[in-house]
This record gives C-alpha cells, structure tokens and sequence, in this order.
C-alpha cells in the first residue's frame, strides 16, 4: 500500500472504518487473485488485407484475412462500424430500439479502386484494403481517420471478451475535444490521458483530478470542416490519449490531431455522427434517449447539507430561508438521517417525523429529497438485507458468495443493478422514501464505492454481474453500476407515482444516463480551482447528453472565502442544478452565513433565479426535444470559431444569454470573448457586436450577463405571471425565440409558443406563431432610449 492510498482512505471514512477498509483491500485483492483470468500468452493481430465485401443496406460488411468490419449508416445519419461481428446491441448505452438503417445506401468501390465507401446524405465513409476507416464531409473533407486498430487475443482462443484493442485514430489539424464524461479539467480536454474507469477520488477533487464519477467514451470534436461525435460503446476500463494537432507543422505540413484509445476487453464499436453541435446532439439523444424532464421545482435553488443533524435543525434553516424572504424549492437530507447508515431507514431518534416534517416544509413550498447509497449493510436482521438476499439481488463472487466490501454503514452487499430482477426489487424499496414524503431522490456512491486502504476504492474486478442474462464480471459492468441503479429508480418512481416527474441526480453515470436524470459534481474542493472545475463539468457533461447538472455551490470541503462563496453562488443561479452543499466536516453553507453584504447579493442572485424560472422551463423542454443542452459552450453556434473553441470560462445559457461568472478571487472585471452578432450587457443595456472581446464590470453584487439581439426571454413578471424580455434585434435581421410552459409537473403536452422579433420604424414587433397578438406582456430592452 502506498502512503497516498492510506491518507487518501482514512480522508474518506475516518479511522472507525480503518481496519475494516484494510481487511477488504486484502480481501478484494485476493478475490481477484484467485478468480480473475491470467493475462497469459496473448497474440497480436491486425485486421490484414481484405478479402472481399458483402454490400447490404445501410453499408455492408467488408471481410479482412482475421476480422471483418461492419458499416452501418442509420436514417438521421449515425454511421456505426462494428469490428470482429460486433453489432449495436446489446448495448447500455442505446435507448430501445437500434435505429433503422438507411436503405438509400450501400458499400460500394472507391472511385480510385483503393477501397470501399458509403455515401449518405451527411457523411462518407471510406474503409481502406487494410482496415483504416475514414469520415469525410459530403464535400470531401476529412473529419476523421480511424487506423486499423490492434488486438491482443488470449492465446489459442477466439476471439472474446478478454481480447485487449487499441485503435488510434487522427483528427483535422485544428481540431479540439470535449466530452469524456465528468471532467474537472475541461472543458476542452489538453493534450493528455483520459482514463474510462468511473472513480470516487476520495477526499475532494480539483481540475487535476482524473477520472472522476462520470466516465464516458463520448468525444466532440470541433474543427472547421465540421463537428463530429464518436462514440464507443464499450464498457470496459480504458484509456484515451489525446495529441494536440499543429497547423503547418514543421515543414509546413498539418500535423493531425491524435486520439489513441485503449481497452481492457469488450467490443470494438462506435458510433459516429456529424454536422452542427445541435445536429449532432440531436442524433446523439435520439440513440441514446432525450433528457429526463425535471419537475419545476428542480430548476429552483436546493440546499443542502452533510449532517443537517435533526429536524429542529432541517426546521430552522428552512425557517432561515423564510424569514429571509429566500426562496428555496428544497432541502436534501444526506446519510446522517438514516439509523446508522443503513439505506432505506431513518434515524427515528433524531428524526421522529419525517413524513410530518416533509409536509410542514412543503406547505411553505419546500420539498425534500433523500440521498439513497447502493451498498447495504450486510447484517442479517437488516429488512433491505434479508430481502434483498431472498430476492438473490446482490453480487456474487465467482464461488458464489456475497461479494462484501465497506461503506458508511460498514461491512455491505451490493445490488447487481445489471440483473432486471434486483433492479425491480430494489425499485420496491423507493416507496418507503416516498411515504417518508421525499420528493426526490439523490444517488451517491455508485461508481460503485468500496472504501479500500489500498488499491482501487471498488468491487473486485472478479465479482460476478448478470449484465441482462449474459453473465460477466466487474470489469465489464463497472462503469453501468451507476447508470443501471439509476434505471432501477427511475422505472421505480414512474410505477410508483405515474402521474408525476422523477426527481433524480446520480453521481456516477454512463452514456445515455440522461434518460433517468441528471448528476452533480460530487465532492468538489472548496477553492477557486474547484470553482473553475465545477463549470467545466457542466459543460463536459451537456455535451455528452447530460444536461442537467451542477456543483456543490460553496465546494464540498472546507469553508469558502465569502468571495468564493458568492462568485459560485452567482454561477450556480444560472447553473440547471443550483444546491449549495457540503460534508460533515465542513462549514455550512447558508447565504447568511458568510455576512450581510454576501446574503444581500446571493438574495440578489437568488431574485434573479426566480425570474429566469420560465426560461428554465424552456431550456429543459428544449433539452427534452431536442438534446441540446441548458448550458452550451461559447462555440455552439460558432464551431469554426476557434478563439471561442478554448473559452471555458463562460457560457451559453440557452440560446437567448451569456453568462461570465468569476473566476478569479479579487476580480470586479471580467474579459469576455463574444461570439458573433450583437451583445447587451442586461445590466447596462449596452451593445457589443461580436465577435471579439469585451471587458464589462463585473461588482461583487453580479456576475456579467449578456442577451443575445432579437433574443426573447420569458421571465416571471411581478404579478407572476410569464412575460417576455425582448431585445432588439438588429436592423434588418429578425430574431425569436420559442417558449415552452407547462404545469410544472405531470406529462401533459406542453403550450409552445414561437415569437419572432424584428425592428419596424425603430421599434421592436414581436409576433407569436406569424400573428400580432402576443398573448403575454412585452418589456422591450436594448433600443437606445
Ligand atoms: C459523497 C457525496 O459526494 C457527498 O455529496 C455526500 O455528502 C457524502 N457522500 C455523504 O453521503
């Protein structure tokens, strides 16, 4: 064990479970030892030269002398290549049915004899006599060029799943990358090592951390041919390398951008789609399913905390927020109100009440929401446990024996989420939280965590997982445990209350996790750095499908500067998910906690909050329709933009404002780069054209926002009704913007209004759906006055 390992994993369970942890490292340790496969004699193989090719629809198969390449354009445009017989499905990642193929195309010669090719509506692909993949824009331009990749299969046996790849592949000269999942030192990802494995850090993260919770083998790449997402959908531990592109490097040639990616075992597949950021989220969510729809009340301000203690002391902060005049939509109750850690119980001492509890805050417009662990304490008399064991819901090692590890509660079983018959039995458990009046529910650990003194904080790689009736091990359904708890709550809450949204954030996940809920940034340090991280996870994440997120506002650890705390609280406000939270350990979080002139802005930052809920009710519909996420990055409708391409340290909020929060301790200006088309500071009204960069104020009382001309933002008037916040559009040039209001909850269709700006004679028009009634009240901003 290394120092490290020790100081890292008494940081995170304390001396109590010490010796527990270090009993279970050995104990992982030598599980794997004695049921994992050997890595013994392997044999290198490349595909080799081809041998001949099976048009079909869609694209076809082309056969090489020792593995064959499967192309497949689906309609929308998603180009899958599967090597060695892999098809989409099975998959954890796709939402029901794999798309159609698009019968218009086929596989057939290269022009130059060199090859084969595929010409659908938005890509070509080329696949070369020796396995090199290619996708060019339907204008010929090279997107990306996948190398034949390499396998390492275990000596004198097939081909499987222990068999090892490596696939490198190259990328325009200029390209940039983002995605990756959760990563804190994005959001475009430098130069550098990726790895695919979802980790729990220990303590609290900053931008140098990496992996984190959220892994995912979802790369956007930006340059100026075209964007363009791959996806691997493979779940196995692996690794990505990333090498920078260089234009006209040394002899004036373009050195290429370089991505090498390497796994443990599993499938050679991937997905690729290009076209416009929007496009390509388009068809990403179409696959892998569109964002779950929060209820309202999780687009406002949450707080929350590690060690609330009891319910005189939930009662008084929410009573701190009333009197305040602090809006606070709801409270989260973390581990310290279970009786002793055990999930799906309460602390009945320290908590006497809670169903009377949940209604008296929901009476004032407060809902709470129950953290729920994956790890159950292992003791028999425990009802979760003996349940669980009587529905074989935990997993097994490979002589069949519950696979032990420790958690809060101590020594603790895990649900297979991976088996339909765990998944529904845990589900069942979800309607104590409901009858305990929780709102919502908040997953944690999942990745999952095993507190270990050494080695990987995990289950053993050896542990046995049904993984939908094929059967496998850890290392194959590592990165799915989070993702599959996840549809086990999710399915569980639609059962259990039909008529009303999921409230659901999960802090490990996968691809295609948006369709159960969104996710926040986990244990964030407390720190400018963690600060800067917690922005560049939202961004990663969006563009990986995951819309709804945010950071513990104020960090994890520790206890914020009030300057720190108040430059994340205003970020939050504009964040999907906007919750202040902390551990046990450290200071508390509530706005007037940090002096009057901090609660008097963070009031402020509140209001605003409040007043920009319509727009986040648009923004999460739209993100529902559509992929495209609340939080964007400055390129999003600029991708050959490439000054934006490296700004992480503001945001698109929708289509209709910028947000520059600050990042910086001490600073009251804020240098912005604008992208292209006219700019109002709302708080002056004045006008910037982009693009280019602009320096605003940026007091500690607000962080700079801009609007975008033409722009239309419903907002919540005085009387609380939706008005619009209009601004001009430029001469001659329309603007809009498209409105979604609903009930707040429930699945009934949204109202979705179109309006459309313009300038007549110096003043705004505004229609809505081509006709001049607006049907709401207008308050027109930005013409001079
Ligand atoms: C780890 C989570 O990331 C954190 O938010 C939570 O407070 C602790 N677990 C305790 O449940």
């Amino acid at each position: 064990m290394d120092s490290r390992d020790l100081v890292r994993s008494v940081r995170m369970v304390g001396s109590a479970n010490g010796l527990r942890t270090l009993r279970s490292a050995w104990r992982r340790q030598r599980t794997d030892g004695r049921d994992l496969p050997r890595r013994g004699a392997e044999r290198a193989r490349v595909p080799g030269p081809a041998q001949g090719v099976e048009p079909l629809p869609g694209g076809g198969v082309v056969r090489f002398t020792r593995s064959s390449l499967r192309v497949r354009v689906a309609v929308g445009g998603a180009v899958f290549c599967g090597w060695d017989g892999a098809e989409p499905e099975p998959s954890y990642a796709l939402a029901g049915e794999c798309p159609a193929v698009d019968t218009r195309v086929e596989l057939e010669s290269d022009r130059n004899g060199d090859g084969w090719r595929v010409v659908s509506e938005r890509v070509t692909v080329l696949v070369s006599r020796h396995g090199a993949v290619e996708f060019r824009t339907p204008g010929g331009v090279l997107l990306r060029r996948d190398l034949p990749p390499r396998w390492w299969d275990p000596a004198g046996r097939e081909p499987g799943d222990r068999t090892r790849w490596v696939q490198r592949s190259e990328t325009a000269a200029d390209a940039c990358v983002f995605g990756l999942g959760g990563r804190a030192s994005g959001p475009r990802l430098r130069e550098g090592s990726y790895r695919l494995w979802n980790t729990d850090p220990g303590g609290s993260f900053g931008p140098g951390d990496d992996p984190l919770y959220i892994t995912m083998p979802v790369q956007m790449v930006v340059a100026d041919a075209s964007c363009h997402l791959v996806f691997h959908d493979n779940t196995w531990d692996g690794r990505v390398t990333l090498r920078d592109g260089e234009e006209g490097a040394g002899s004036g040639h373009d050195r290429p951008g370089g991505c090498e990616l390497r796994v443990d075992g599993g499938p050679l597949r991937y997905w690729v789609l290009t076209g416009s950021p929007a496009r390509i989220l388009a068809g990403w969510t179409a696959l892998t399913g569109r964002p779950a729809l929060p209820p309202r009340w999780a687009l406002g301000y949450q707080h929350s905390r590690w060690g609330f203690g009891d319910e005189q002391e939930v009662r008084r902060v929410a009573a701190g927020f009333r009197e305040r005049g602090l809006p606070l939509s709801a409270l989260h109750l973390d581990i310290d109100h279970y009786d002793g850690h055990r999930v799906f119980t309460v602390d009945r001492e320290r908590f006497p009440d809670l169903p009377g509890l949940a209604a008296e805050l929901r009476r004032d417009g407060v809902r709470t929401v129950s953290i729920v662990d994956p790890a159950v304490k292992a003791e028999p008399g425990n009802p979760v446990y003996d349940s669980g064991t009587a529905a074989g819901a935990f997993v097994r090692d490979a002589r069949g024996q519950e696979v032990r590890g420790v958690v809060w509660p101590g020594e603790a079983v895990f649900p297979d989420f991976t088996d339909a018959r765990a998944r529904k039995w845990w589900g069942t458990l979800y309607a104590e939280r409901l009858a305990q009046g929780f709102a919502g529910v908040w997953h944690d650990m999942n990745e999952p965590v095993s507190f270990a003194a050494f080695g990987e904080p995990t289950l053993p790689r050896s542990a046995r997982h049904a993984l939908e009736g094929r059967g496998g091990d850890h290392r194959e359904a590592h990165n799915v445990y989070g993702l599959t708890m996840a549809r086990a709550g999710y399915e569980a809450l639609r059962e259990l209350e039909p008529d009303t949204r999921p409230f659901l954030f999960s802090r490990s996940g996968w691809a295609g996790m948006q369709r159960y809920g969104g996710t926040w940034s986990g244990d964030v340090t407390t720190g400018w750095s963690g600060l800067r991280a917690s922005l560049s996870l939202v961004i990663g994440l969006g563009l990986c499908g995951v819309p709804y997120s945010g950071p513990d506002v104020g960090g994890f650890t520790g206890t914020p500067s009030p300057e720190l705390y108040l430059r994340w609280f205003q970020l939050g406000a504009f964040l999907p998910f906007f919750r202040t939270h902390s551990a046990i350990t450290a200071g508390r979080r509530e706005p007037w906690e940090f002096g009057p002139r901090v609660e008097e802005h963070a009031a402020a930052a509140l209001r605003e909050r409040q007043r920009l809920l319509p727009y986040f009710d648009t923004l999460a519909h739209v993100a529902r329709r559509t992929g495209a996420p609340y939080v964007r990055p400055l390129w999003w409708n600029d991708p050959e933009d490439r000054k934006l391409r490296g700004c992480g340290d503001a945001f698109l909020l929708g289509d209709a404002l910028l947000v520059a929060p600050v990042l910086e301790r001490g600073s009251v200006t804020r240098a912005i780069r604008l992208p292209r088309g006219r700019w109002y500071d709302t708080a002056t009204g004045t006008a910037y054209e982009g693009p280019g960069q602009i320096l605003l104020d940026a007091p500690l009382g607000r962080i700079p926002v801009l609007a975008r001309a033409g722009a239309v933002l419903p907002v919540t008037g005085e009387d609380g009704t939706v008005e619009l916040e209009v601004w001009a559009p430029v001469a001659g040039r329309t603007g809009g913007g498209i409105v979604f209001t609903d009930e707040g909850d429930g699945w009934a269709a949204p109202l979705v209004e179109r309006f459309t700006t313009r300038l007549a004679d110096g003043q705004v028009v505004v229609e809505r759906d081509g006709e001049d009634e607006v049907g709401h009240r207008v308050r027109v901003r930005g013409l001079p006055e």
